[in-house]
């Protein structure tokens, strides 16, 4: 079941054409990679899709619906979830309360009752969804003083909470250590039951060990598409790695 179409996204920046003519399709339990050096366009094309900016051109359709124009609450609300390539917990509360706040979110949503019987149901939500990314040792902590890796993990668990059908990770590997890295791409490759999941990753070698699919962008265009080890060796790809090298 197709999820997400985006199409011929276009998006400009003064003289920065970020997004160039980008098609992207999701389906329903699988992992797209969306991979490509720096500047290539990843998040400015995870905010057209979440809504967090209108597009110059192209579509966005979400589970049939045309979401171009809606913001992004709203396609919250149909089930685009995403997590920030920065991580941005509410510092003070602690990891559980981190985990309330969409919870809640998601309760007024659906019209439920937000009266205190509610809390505990609430409450031992939260607690599955840190035990679904190992944080339950953690929850009465601080968010602000996790650790980089836990607060990716954290993300995680504050976008599930809003039961997406769509999970949009914005380098949720990128500052981690090789072995914090191969235990969120465990749960990444365990979250794809029923829904989508874009993974957004600079390494390639990395990211394409959980995709079921791989997309490539450079210079805000789709260069490459297709399953991960035909797009790793892809002389396209590779020379858009080389010229990032090169530049650096
Ligand atoms: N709000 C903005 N205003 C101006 N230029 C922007 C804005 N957002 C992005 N850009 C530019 O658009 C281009 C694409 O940026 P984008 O952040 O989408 O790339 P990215 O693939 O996510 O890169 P990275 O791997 O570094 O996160 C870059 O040249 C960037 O400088
Ligand atoms: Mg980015």
């Amino acid at each position: 079941m197709t999820l997400l179409e985006a199409r011929n996204l276009k998006k400009r920046f003064g003289g920065v054409q970020a997004v160039a003519g980008v098609d992207l399709e999701v389906r329903a339990g699988e992992v797209v990679g969306l991979i490509g050096p720096n500047g290539a366009g990843k998040t400015t094309t995870f905010n057209l899709i979440a809504g967090a900016l209108l597009p110059d051109e192209g579509s966005v359709r979400f589970l049939g619906r045309d979401v171009t124009r809606w913001p992004a609450h709203r396609r919250a609300h149909l089930g685009i979830a995403r997590t920030f390539q920065i991580p941005q917990p509410l510092a003070e509360l602690s990891v559980l309360e981190n985990v309330l706040v969409p919870l809640a979110r998601a309760a007024l949503r659906r019209v439920l009752p937000l009266g205190p019987y509610r809390r505990p149901e609430r409450i031992a939500r939260a607690r599955e969804l840190l035990v679904r990314v190992g944080l339950e040792a953690h929850a009465e902590q601080p968010a602000g003083r996790l650790p980089l890796g836990m607060k990716k993990r954290l993300e995680v668990a504050r976008a599930l909470a809003l039961e997406p059908r769509l999970l949009l990770l914005d380098e949720p590997l990128a500052g981690l250590t090789l072995r914090e890295a191969e235990g969120i791409l465990e749960l990444i490759a365990g979250l794809r039951e029923g829904i989508g999941v874009v993974l957004v990753e600079h390494n390639v070698r990395l990211a394409l060990g959980v995709c079921d699919r791989a997309v490539v962008m450079d210079a805000g265009r789709v260069i490459a598409a297709g399953p991960p080890e035909a797009v790793k060796r892809d002389p396209r790809v590779i020379r858009a790695y080389l010229g990032e090298e090169a530049d650096a």
